[in-house]
């Protein structure tokens, strides 16, 4: 039956082969058709085996906060203007005074060879060919000088504090040595957390993975086994970890010290009265306690608390540009990018992660100019309606 009676129009070959061109390919994507972070995921998963997807994607307890993390994005509404001229649009910005092509950082991750042989290294060049901050894990499958050793642009150290100070002392030297430009301390992890799906499908990590940064700082992981060495690792953790160590830490290193981790206002207030370069808004992508409160939800609790006193980064939850614009729109410098990140290197290494790095930078840009912005500083909460019992 021809649809309000206009007859229908046979398919050329053109309109097949468009059709063709956007379908899904589950074994073979090319990386152009890949149109957003949510495909990078579906790809990323049919790829990894289970233990790998396990690790990188699910979270703590019951996974409220992974979930929340982005579905609280999606709560809010936008308002946007108009008749603005966005004919010539800017994303550029600095984060701790270092200019970047976008407001857009790489998330500290354990373990990246896990997703692609070229792990880090690749993320490296890809965070350099968009002009952009990586921050490397303690976890590092990669050594810190192999990654600097292939990017121009110095990442951040992101450290773990052990039990064993000498060991966390010369992991702040050695980043030091290799370039870095930021530590970034994470706060979230007196101890592990309870992640229920990781308990039943364990990581073994190949023996061939060395944890070569705290080889290097003097733990001697070369006895324990591949089976065990994930527990292990967690059981170095210092869980006496208190505001004298953010002193300590500064003691040890000029460079900018950045708390990642903070959720609580009250812990805002303190991170500024010590002096610390920035914080990392963030529950560690909702992997270790669960039921708090989505980091986009608590970056509106802190309004106003950092204004010209610290820089605000969001971390956790970012699927797409419109997250990146809301995140300005209420304060934040900057966001940082987890697991889309290792989506990317695991479907395509480094240009997948540029892929995914493209993907999100347009549609940053898009959202600009929708919202009728045409440079990062105009974006503002006026474009943001939140819905009732939003904090
Ligand atoms: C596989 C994986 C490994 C991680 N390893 C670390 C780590 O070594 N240190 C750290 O501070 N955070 C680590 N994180 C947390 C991330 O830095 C970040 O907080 C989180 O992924 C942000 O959420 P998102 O994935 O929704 O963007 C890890 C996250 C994932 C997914």
């Amino acid at each position: 039956m021809p649809l309000y009676g206009r007859p229908m129009r046979k398919l050329t070959r053109s309109h097949m082969q468009l059709k063709v061109n956007q379908t899904f390919s589950p074994n073979n994507p090319s990386l152009d058709s890949i149109l957003d972070i949510r495909e990078f995921e579906y790809y990323a998963q049919n790829k990894l085996p289970e233990s790998i997807t396990t690790f990188f994607s699910r979270g703590a307890g019951h996974e409220v906060t992974l979930k929340e993390n982005v579905s609280a994005f999606d709560r809010i509404k936008l308002l946007p203007r108009v008749l603005r001229n966005v004919a010539k649009r800017s994303l550029l910005t600095t984060v701790l005074n270092q200019p970047v092509d976008f407001p857009l950082l790489v998330s500290p991750m354990a373990f990246q060879r896990l997703a692609h042989p070229e792990g880090e290294v690749a993320v490296a060049k890809a965070a350099q060919a968009h002009n952009i901050i990586m921050a490397v894990s303690t976890l590092s499958t990669y050594s810190l000088e192999e990654i600097t050793a292939n990017t121009k642009i110095p990442p951040w150290f992101q450290l773990y504090i052990y039990k064993d100070r000498e060991i966390t002392k010369n992991l702040v030297q050695l980043a030091e040595a290799s370039g870095y430009q930021g530590i970034v301390l994470t706060v979230d992890t007196p101890i592990y957390g309870k992640r229920i799906k990781e308990l039943r499908t364990p990581l073994t990590l190949p023996p061939e993975f060395e944890i070569k940064n705290l080889i290097a700082a003097g733990l001697p992981l070369k006895d324990v086994s591949s089976s065990k060495l994930a527990g292990y690792l967690a059981s170095l953790l210092d869980p006496s970890l208190s505001w004298n160590d953010i002193t300590w830490l500064q003691s040890l290193t000029p460079l900018p010290i950045i708390l990642k981790g903070i959720m609580n206002p009250k812990d805002m207030q303190i991170a500024i009265a010590n002096s610390v370069e920035a914080v990392i808004i963030s529950n560690h992508g909702g992997r270790q306690l669960d039921t708090t409160l989505s980091s986009i939800e608590v970056l509106k609790l802190m309004k106003g608390l950092g204004d010209g006193k610290i820089e605000i980064i969001l971390d956790g939850g970012i699927r797409k540009g419109i997250d990146i614009l809301k995140a300005l729109a209420l304060g934040a410098r900057a966001v940082m990018v987890g697991r889309p990140i290792l989506w990317g290197l695991a479907v395509g290494g480094e240009e997948g992660v540029k892929r995914v790095l493209t993907i999100l930078k347009a549609e940053l840009d898009l959202a600009m100019a929708l919202c009728g912005y045409s440079s990062l500083h105009q974006i503002n909460e006026e474009v943001l309606h939140f819905p009732d019992k939003y904090p």
